[in-house]
């Protein structure tokens, strides 16, 4: 046990990251420490029984706790949650956790990111939501510090494919038994990520150093638009899906989680807001036009392939694998969610 290597997670009791939790202990090359805020939660209780994995509980906004969990590790794998830290915070403790990673010579970083969308979109405001920016602009700061050092891997997401069971991309079944997903998409083709495949990856990017270093590796399954994720579902169930394609107003008053909630809204209503808060208005337009006009542009697919050969390659193929059927599940793929469900969410006094 001495010998293997100690990766410590963040975001490990989370949709992202339960995978990759997953992968590393299978592996039995790693050795996993998780940070958690609650230890006792079902999710951190259930992966703590997992080989070699270990728990820490503390908070990704704290620098002690970070300070603490770096401590000792090999590795790191950090995915912070922007529904709950905002925009200001994440960008704060983002680059926080990468320092405090220096100072505790940790030898190989790998940051979950999403999209600098503002960057892709040449500075278009139209196209700035905070859980992308935060973390793309973080990504712009490892990948500067260079790989002397700490070698450091970039883990680009994008939405996930499976909040179509739990999340925004949940259809909805109407009277005459049909699902419709109703939403301001056009005609665009979304990249979707299946959570299954995050582990694969992340561990490959731990296993191969010399090839990851420096790498922002954009991971994907399929790139698909609403009707052919309606006409897919239609294939697989044999249900009727539709997609209904409304103005902005409409889909934002019909899914917004409570009036004027900001886009930190996993943090609870009492969470501080400031000037520099995004609303959950403002944020969830932006991602809309930013996946919808296509500006985050289009993965290395082949790349993908030769890192996971046994990949899930298509929506089609996932629905499958998963016995998709329409109906949400809410809070079986995103902790933040569940929480929110069992009342309790976790801000921070
Ligand atoms: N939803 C999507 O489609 C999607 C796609 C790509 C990227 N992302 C990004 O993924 C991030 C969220 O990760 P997720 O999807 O895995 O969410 P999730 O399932 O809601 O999990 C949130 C994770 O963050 C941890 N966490 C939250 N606040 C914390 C704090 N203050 N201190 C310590 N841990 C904290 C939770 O741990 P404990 O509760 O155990 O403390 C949990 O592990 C977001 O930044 C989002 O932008 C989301």
């Amino acid at each position: 046990m001495t010998s293997l290597k100690e990766i410590l997670v963040i975001g490990g009791t989370g949709a992202q990251g339960i995978p990759v939790v997953e992968a590393l202990s299978e592996s039995k090359r790693y050795r996993v420490r998780i940070l958690t805020r609650n230890g006792k939660s079902s999710r951190a209780q259930r992966l703590s029984r997992l080989p070699n994995v270990t728990l820490i509980e503390g908070r990704q906004d704290s620098q002690d706790d970070l300070h603490r969990a770096l401590k000792g590790v090999y590795g790191a794998w950090v995915n912070l949650d922007s529904f709950t830290l905002g925009e200001k915070n994440e960008l704060f403790y983002g680059i926080r956790a990468y320092e405090i990673a220096r100072y505790e010579r940790v030898q190989h970083y790998i940051w979950g990111n999403t999209a600098y969308a503002l960057k892709r979109a040449n500075w278009d405001k139209k196209y700035h939501f905070a859980h992308g920016d935060a973390k793309g602009r973080i990504s712009d700061f490892i990948l500067a510090q260079g790989q002397s050092g700490m070698r450091s891997s970039i883990l680009s997401t994008c939405p996930y494919i499976n909040t179509l069971v739990d999340g925004i991309f949940v259809p909805k079944e109407q009277p005459d038994g049909s699902f419709a997903w109703i939403n301001p998409a056009k005609k665009g083709k979304f990249p979707l990520i299946a959570v299954e495949d995050i582990g694969h990856y992340s561990l490959w990017l731990f296993d191969n150093v010399s090839e990851s270093a420096g790498l922002d590796l954009q991971v994907v399954t399929d790139y698909v638009s609403f009707e052919d994720i309606a006409n897919t579902f239609t294939a697989v169930t044999g249900k009727k899906g539709v997609h209904k394609s409304v103005p902005f107003e409409e889909y934002l008053t019909l899914v917004e989680p409570y009036p004027n909630a900001p886009m930190n809204w996993f943090a609870g209503r009492d969470v501080a807001q400031d000037e520099a808060s995004m609303s959950w208005r403002e944020n969830c337009t932006a991602f809309w036009h930013y996946y919808n006009d296509g500006v985050n542009g289009v993965a290395d697919l082949d790349l993908l392939t030769r890192i996971h050969p046994n990949r899930i390659m298509s929506l089609e193929e996932w629905m499958r694998k998963v016995d998709y059927d329409g109906h949400g599940k809410p809070g079986t793929v995103l902790k933040g969610l569940q929480d929110l469900l069992e009342g309790k969410p976790m801000s921070k006094d």
